[in-house]
């Protein structure tokens, strides 16, 4: 019956599901009973779970009461069968599992919440979705902890994180450059930046567009938060790699299992160390923690109850990736007019089903 029910919904999502994922999912049940909570907890693509929870209240295994998923008692037996349990969460209390220290950076988290206080609103149109000011601070930390900040000249691509004015607040880059298509956000970092006498520039540039001669391997380090589509994931950690000096130059960029399956991580680590030479040094699980956005539900299918329900807190969780260029780097400067970087099956926003 797992096996049915992981083919059933391979079947309707386009996305590959395994018996073990079906598991894992009835598993978190054990956790909570909010779906959020059980896409955060699963590492799966979000309309993988929506519809293995789906299949699970078909085959009765799963109830829905208000929107609040449980186990059915025909369930509970299956369950203990199939020997699943809660996914065991044992983080750090200190460091919150990223490993980090940020002690010396108090004053930084202190600063970014206060200005945190007038930043604009994520809207739907540029994907946002911001980090908490603690993720912001220990990109920085992190960044400072490998010798990527300090003297050093930093490319940040989109910025909804403030991560551009974090960095500079530091007085440790040389100059830090943002690419950010919002205008509001852009007015919102030059405004700080002035206010705060931080180097911090802000540049006019279409991602999309032939990526410029001023940006090419200008930088010793980018940051990145970006669409993971495999062609927004191409074109961004491209454009980020593209203007990198060159060698032992670093990348950072968060990416998450909610909007990516293990097979997309596979073709993207195949690209990092086979196409753009560059190898993986570091990968750290559940590093940033995404503020919750109010657009959510309006922008995932409408057709499962248990899916329209407010998170229980914040849920959306990325892995930071570090990667740093071992002898020399491709990057992808090609226009890229026609490529879509944000809904593909595994997105969010996704809702047709095929
Ligand atoms: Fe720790």
């Amino acid at each position: 019956m797992v096996a049915d029910i992981a083919a059933q919904v391979t079947n309707r999502t386009g996305i590959k599901v395994f018996p073990r994922d079906v598991l894992r999912v009835v598993g978190a049940l054990g956790a909570t009973d909010n779906f959020w909570r059980v896409a955060s907890l699963v590492r799966l693509p979000f309309n993988a779970v929506a519809e293995i929870l789906n299949s699970l209240t078909e085959a009765g295994v799963v109830v829905v009461e208000d929107g609040s998923l449980r186990v059915s008692p025909a369930g509970q037996a299956w369950v203990e069968a199939a020997r699943t349990e809660a996914p065991f969460v044992a983080r750090c209390r200190t460091c919150g599992g990223r490993g980090l220290d940020l002690g010396l950076f108090q004053e930084l988290l202190a600063w970014l919440r206060e200005i945190g206080r007038s930043r604009p609103a994520p809207i739907k149109e540029f994907d946002q979705g911001y980090v908490t000011p603690e993720s912001t601070v220990a990109r920085v930390a992190l960044l400072a902890a490998r010798g990527d900040l300090a003297d050093k000249e930093l490319l940040v691509l989109g910025d909804d994180d403030l991560v551009s004015l974090a960095a500079a607040f530091t007085r440790r880059p040389q100059r830090v450059v943002v690419l950010e298509v919002d205008p509001r956000l852009t007015r919102f970092i030059e405004e700080a930046a002035r206010a705060y006498d931080l180097v911090v520039e802000v540049l006019e540039q279409d991602i999309r567009a032939r990526w410029p001669e001023h940006l090419l391997h200008r930088f010793d380090t980018f940051l990145t938060d970006p669409p993971e589509t495999l062609e927004g994931l191409d074109l961004f950690l491209g454009r980020g790699l593209a203007s990198l000096k060159g060698p032992r130059c670093a990348g950072y960029f968060g990416l998450t299992f909610t909007e990516c399956s293990l097979e997309k991580w596979q073709l993207l680590q195949r690209r990092l160390t086979g196409k753009f030479g560059v190898v993986i040094t570091d990968i750290i699980a559940n590093f940033n923690e995404y503020v919750n956005w109010d657009y959510l539900l309006d922008s995932v299918r409408k057709d499962l109850g248990f899916v329209q329900v407010p998170p229980a807190g914040n849920w959306y969780r990325s892995a930071m990736y570090r990667v740093e260029v071992v002898e020399s780097v491709t990057g992808h400067t090609d226009s890229a007019s026609n490529a879509e970087l944000y809904v593909d099956r595994e997105a969010l926003a996704y809702t047709g089903r095929t």
